[in-house]
Order: C-alpha cells, then sequence, then structure tokens
C-alpha cells in the first residue's frame, strides 16, 4: 500500500512556503514499539522530529534494525524505512540511553485487558521504574498508550514515591484514534490531536510536535489530562455503541423485512448521525473495542456510576456473535453434523492479521462443537487463529478453502473476497449455501448460480427473487 505523503517532512515544508515553527524539532523516545508505538514513531519522525524507538523485546529491535517490520500494518514498512534512511528514526533496547537523551518520553506501552475487565497496568508500571530510575534532567512524560482513567495522577504519585522531584517533569496524556489496517493514514491525516496537560509549555512542546498538523489546520484539542484520557475510552465505547446499535437495527430489519443498507444510508445521510460505523455485521472484535468499553465499564463501577448503553453494546456484541451460526443452522436445517463448512476471513476486520475477539472464533468454535470440519482461508490471519483453533484446516487461498464444501460464510470484508469467481465457488461446492456476515458478495450472481444463501440485516433481498 502506498501511503501519500504530501507536505510532511521538513524540506517539503521549506519547498512550499510554508512558515516553520519556532523549535519544530522535538527529540522523542518512544518506549514500546508495538503497533502503536511503531506507528508513532515512524510518523513523529514524519512530521520533522527526532525520534528514538525503545523496546525490550531484543528481537524486535533486530528485525527493525535489519530494515523489517515485526507486525502486519499496510504502508507501515516505507515511512519506517524512509524515516531510518533520513537518519532522524533509530531503535534500541537501551532504554535508559533513550530517556536520558530525549526531552519527550513517549510511552506506548500495551495494556492487556485483565480478567475482571480492568487495563493490566503492568508495562507502564516497569517504565515508569525505569523512568525514575533513569530521569536526571526534565522531561516531558506523554502517555500515548490506553490507559484507565486517573493514569497521569498515578503516574505522577509513582514518580514521586521514587524521590523525583515534581519539578523534573511534566505528565501529558496523548491518546491515539488509530485503526488497525489504516494506522498510517490515521497518524498522518488525524480529524484531531488530543492533549491533557496541565502546563502550558508541555501544550507548546506538543505543538511543535505535532507541527505540520497544525499548520494545516488540524484541531490539536487541549485539555485537562483526566478529561483526554476520559476522551479515548468515550470515543471507543460510543463508535463500539454504534456498531451494536446497527447491528441490532439489522436483526430487527431480519425480522421485518426491511433492508438494513436502506436504512442505515438514510440514518446516515443525517449529519447528526454520519454515515460512518453503520456496517452491520457479525459483532465487533479486535483488543480496542471489546478491551475499552469493559475498561469504562470497570472505572465507571469503581466511581459508582451506571454506564447502561456502554454495557448494553458488549452484552449486544456478544449476542450478534451468534447470529452467522443461526443463519447457518437455518439455512442447513440445524444439521451440521458431518459437513464441511468453508469460512472466509479469520480477523476481526479486513486489512489486518489481528484475530483478538474475531467474531470468527465464537463461529468455528460453535461449528467445530457441532459436529463440523472447517477450512478456512484469511489472507493475514490464518498463522494467528491456528495457534486458538488448531483443529480446522488453514488453506492457502479462498479458493481451496470451498472445495467440497456443504456451506460457505464470510466472516471478514477482504476486498478479495467482494471480487470472487462465484461460478468456480459453485463448482468447487458440494452444496451452494452461503451466509454472508459482512454483505461482500454479489447477490445477483449468487441468485444466478442458484445458491441458498442469506445476509445480515438483508434477509429480504437474500429471499428476494
Ligand atoms: C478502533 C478505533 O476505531 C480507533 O480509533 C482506535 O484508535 C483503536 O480502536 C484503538 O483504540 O487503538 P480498530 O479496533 O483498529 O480501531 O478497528 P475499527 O476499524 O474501529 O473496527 C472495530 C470493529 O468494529 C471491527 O470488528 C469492525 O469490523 C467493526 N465495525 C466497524 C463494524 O462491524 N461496522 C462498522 O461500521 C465499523
Amino acid at each position: 500500500m502506498k501511503i501519500v505523503r504530501i507536505f510532511y517532512c521538513g524540506a517539503v515544508l521549506c519547498m512550499a512556503g510554508m512558515p516553520v515553527a519556532t523549535k519544530s524539532v522535538q527529540s522523542v523516545a518512544i518506549i514500546g514499539t508495538g503497533y502503536v508505538g511503531l506507528v508513532s514513531a515512524a510518523g513523529l519522525a514524519e512530521f520533522g522530529n527526532t525520534v528514538i524507538a525503545a523496546d525490550i523485546d531484543a528481537s524486535k529491535i533486530s528485525i527493525l534494525n535489519a530494515g523489517g517490520i515485526p507486525i502486519y500494518e499496510p504502508g507501515l514498512a516505507s515511512i519506517v524505512q524512509d524515516n531510518v534512511a533520513r537518519g532522524v528514526l533509530t531503535f534500541t533496547t537501551d532504554m535508559a540511553a533513550a530517556i536520558k537523551s530525549c526531552d519527550v518520553i513517549m510511552i506506548a506501552v500495551g495494556t492487556p485487558m485483565g480478567e475482571d475487565g480492568s487495563a493490566d497496568m503492568s508495562y507502564v508500571a516497569s517504565v515508569v521504574n525505569t523512568i525514575a530510575q533513569t530521569i536526571d534532567s526534565f522531561k516531558y512524560i506523554c502517555v500515548k498508550s490506553t490507559v484507565p482513567v486517573g493514569t497521569g495522577a498515578w503516574i505522577r504519585g509513582l514518580l514521586e514515591e521514587q524521590g523525583v522531584p515534581s519539578d523534573l517533569f511534566s505528565m501529558v496524556s496523548n491518546p491515539e484514534f488509530l485503526r488497525e489496517g489504516t494506522a498510517v493514514t490515521d497518524f498522518l491525516y488525524p480529524d484531531r490531536v488530543v492533549v491533557g496537560t496541565e502546563s502550558s509549555e508541555a501544550a507548546d512542546v506538543m505543538r511543535d510536535m505535532y507541527a505540520p498538523l497544525v499548520r494545516a489546520g488540524i484541531p490539536l484539542i487541549t485539555t485537562s489530562v483526566v478529561s483526554s484520557e476520559t476522551i479515548k475510552y468515550a470515543s471507543n465505547a460510543f463508535l463500539a455503541v454504534k456498531v451494536s446499535f446497527i447491528n441490532e437495527i439489522a436483526n430487527l430489519c431480519d425480522a421485518t423485512g426491511a433492508d438494513v443498507k436502506d436504512v442505515a444510508y438514510a440514518m446516515g445521510s443525517d449529519r447528526r448521525i454520519s454515515p460512518h460505523f453503520l456496517r452491520p455485521g457479525p459483532g465487533f472484535g479486535g483488543s480496542c473495542f471489546p478491551k475499552d468499553s469493559s475498561a469504562l465499564l470497570y472505572i465507571a463501577h469503581k466511581y459508582g456510576v451506571n454506564l447502561q448503553v456502554v454495557e448494553g453494546s458488549l452484552e449486544a456484541n456478544e449476542a450478534q456473535k451468534e447470529i452467522p451460526v443461526k443463519k447457518l443452522m437455518h439455512l442447513m436445517h440445524n444439521d451440521v453434523q458431518g459437513k464441511t463448512i468453508a469460512i472466509w476471513g479469520l480477523a476481526f476486520k479486513a486489512n489486518t492479521d489481528d484475530v483478538r475477539y474475531s467474531p470468527a472464533i465464537v463461529v468455528m468454535n460453535e461449528l467445530i462443537d457441532a459436529g463440523a470440519t472447517i477450512q478456512a482461508f484469511d489472507p493475514a490471519g490464518s498463522d494467528n487463529m491456528k495457534k486458538l483453533i488448531p483443529s480446522a484446516t488453514y488453506c492457502k487461498d479462498m479458493y481451496e478453502a470451498i472445495q467440497g464444501a456443504d456451506a460457505l460464510v464470510v466472516m471478514t470484508e477482504w476486498g478479495m473476497f467482494g471480487t470472487a469467481d462465484l461460478s468456480r465457488v459453485a463448482q468447487a461446492m458440494n452444496d451452494r449455501v452461503v451466509v454472508d456476515a459482512r454483505g461482500v458478495l454479489d447477490i445477483e450472481q449468487l441468485r444466478a448460480l442458484g445458491f441458498t444463501f442469506d445476509l445480515i440485516g438483508r434477509s429480504c433481498v437474500a429471499n428476494a427473487g
């Protein structure tokens, strides 16, 4: 994937005659080279900062130093390699040296979901300990990881407990709004940048760090640290609510004979609603919506506040993951015992290899429990799914997966499924039964080829003709 970068690197900025900020170059140490850390490191280098990305995982750093990328993210390799070549992005395992040599320390380590829905803060705590042991000059400590509301104050407390003077650092919250699969574009062309800080100097430093965006007129919204932390969770929880809402409306459409495509289009044409995140499907997955909605609920319970809408969206999502199997069971007269079911798409959405909380996990496990054999294909997610569900057969392409299958379930909206040769699919399958949980297949062709099929929220269309 080629990302078009029009005006971000310093040289092009000058050529365009745009004003150069007073101190546009910040030295930034990014701690953690996972998905968020690596994209942020490359993006901030692209914006003209000098970035050192540090990780305790020596294998990741050696891949990066050898010119490789340890994760799957379209467009990331080229922006990393370009900035390494310009000498403004380097990688190290020496956390202390990175912290000492930079003014801004950006924490971008993982905060996985703990057993009780709370965020596991052990990686963040470990970075804070390293900062406490290393800090010898003033630092802006900027939290990029998605963290519980109150983390800025918690970090400040940890540092002060370890004897770090309060005037030796300033806390900043700078949440990310990157979607997997489009993270590089999301970083370079965001809708807004959110900066939480109680210090006007820190706000200025962050404006410098994001100078090309500020100059391009992208809003850099400054708030308190605690508001910024809340904005991140509230944004993800709201989007999750939106997806669960349209999924429930889709189920209602299936019961009433309405077409969710028309309903979503007309709803989304109201600017107050917007057309985004109104695509029905088999339920949301990934590491963010489930994790952040649960973390928000955990915090709300801690403060004795009810978030019934957020709670409802998670419950609706669990129910939604059952819909593809329910539809398939209906089409196959409740009998999948001994049948071969093809699954197209394992990742929680297209353009990622991430299968965490993917609805495909639920569908595959339920079908296996019911006695079916699974032939699965995903362009990127097969290796990850194999670790979770080893008993399925993982195929090298989509046509191998449907060979001799009694039914096909489409779980992820990869572009290649929408352009599949359906005549070839029809020839290769044992029986022509399809549940298209993402609505990507050509309905007219399915009908012409004699498929029995169903769609989420569009049963009226599937049953017509
Ligand atoms: C999400 C947010 O969109 C990002 O802004 C945020 O930074 C990120 O979480 C994070 O916290 O790190 P991501 O999880 O990569 O990004 O994926 P999304 O594109 O938001 O999709 C989430 C889920 O909702 C997917 O399972 C997707 O299939 C589903 N979805 C999305 C729908 O079913 N319908 C829609 O219309 C949109």
